[in-house]
């Protein structure tokens, strides 16, 4: 039985562009995994605290030397963590707010990418931990991006590839709806990243079947 962990983080709880596509990302989902559950956590709703000082200390304490102010400094971080492991695919969603993701779900991704945790460090450098793990991520900019001259600073969608892969989740999908500040195309690119999204769980029905 699969299990999906969905994000949101636009701090639009209505309206949000963001949220629509990540739900009907998650319709399709459960329409193909009909045994799935589903963890949601909404990070404008339940803001996350940033990391502390005494969070990062406790992020580079080894277990034996942890003290109850480190184990208590990183128990957010703890819980945060097991409930990405428990997940089988994660599908993010996220606004772009001044170039980049918002500030909730930096703070949130602050918590889960911990080393000997979710990643680690050999003699080659680093790699994920979570390399079981597939992303989805279903974007949404007022402005246009791919193909202009402002491709180059949009830092919100390479960001969220390279932390994901940074912990070895592979980013399998991402749905970017660009131009919501512009009515007279905003119709026919909702329509054009469903049908994305609709192409994904076809084929994903084609390759098990
Ligand atoms: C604080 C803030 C910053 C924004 N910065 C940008 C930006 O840098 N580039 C852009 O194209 N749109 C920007 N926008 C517009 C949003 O990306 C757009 O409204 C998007 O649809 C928001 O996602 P949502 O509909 O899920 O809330 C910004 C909006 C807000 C509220």
């Amino acid at each position: 039985m699969k299990r999906l962990l969905r994000i949101d983080c636009s701090s639009r709880i209505t309206g949000s562009h963001s949220r629509t596509l990540a739900d009907y990302f998650e319709k399709e989902w459960k329409l193909r995994n009909p045994n799935g559950t589903l963890i949601y956590r909404d990070l404008a709703k339940q803001q996350l605290p940033h990391i502390q000082n005494n969070t990062i200390e406790g992020f580079y304490t080894p277990l034996e030397y942890m003290t109850p102010e480190s184990k208590k400094a990183t128990a957010l971080s703890d819980e945060l963590i097991k409930e990405l492991k428990s997940a089988d695919d994660i599908l993010i969603s996220s606004p772009l707010y001044n170039l980049n993701i918002p500030s909730n779900l930096k703070a949130y991704l602050d918590q889960v990418v911990r080393v000997g945790h979710t990643f680690n460090i050999n003699e080659k450098g680093y790699y994920g931990l979570l390399e079981d793990k597939s992303a989805y991520l279903a974007t949404a900019k007022g402005g246009q991006y791919k193909g202009t001259f402002m491709e180059e600073y949009d830092f919100q969608e390479p960001y969220l590839r390279a932390i994901l892969e940074h912990m070895g989740i592979k980013v399998r999908g991402l749905f970017s709806l660009e131009g919501t500040s512009e009515a007279n195309t905003l119709e026919q690119n909702k329509r054009d990243v469903q049908s994305n999204i609709d192409e994904l769980f076809k084929k994903q029905n084609n390759e098990s079947n």
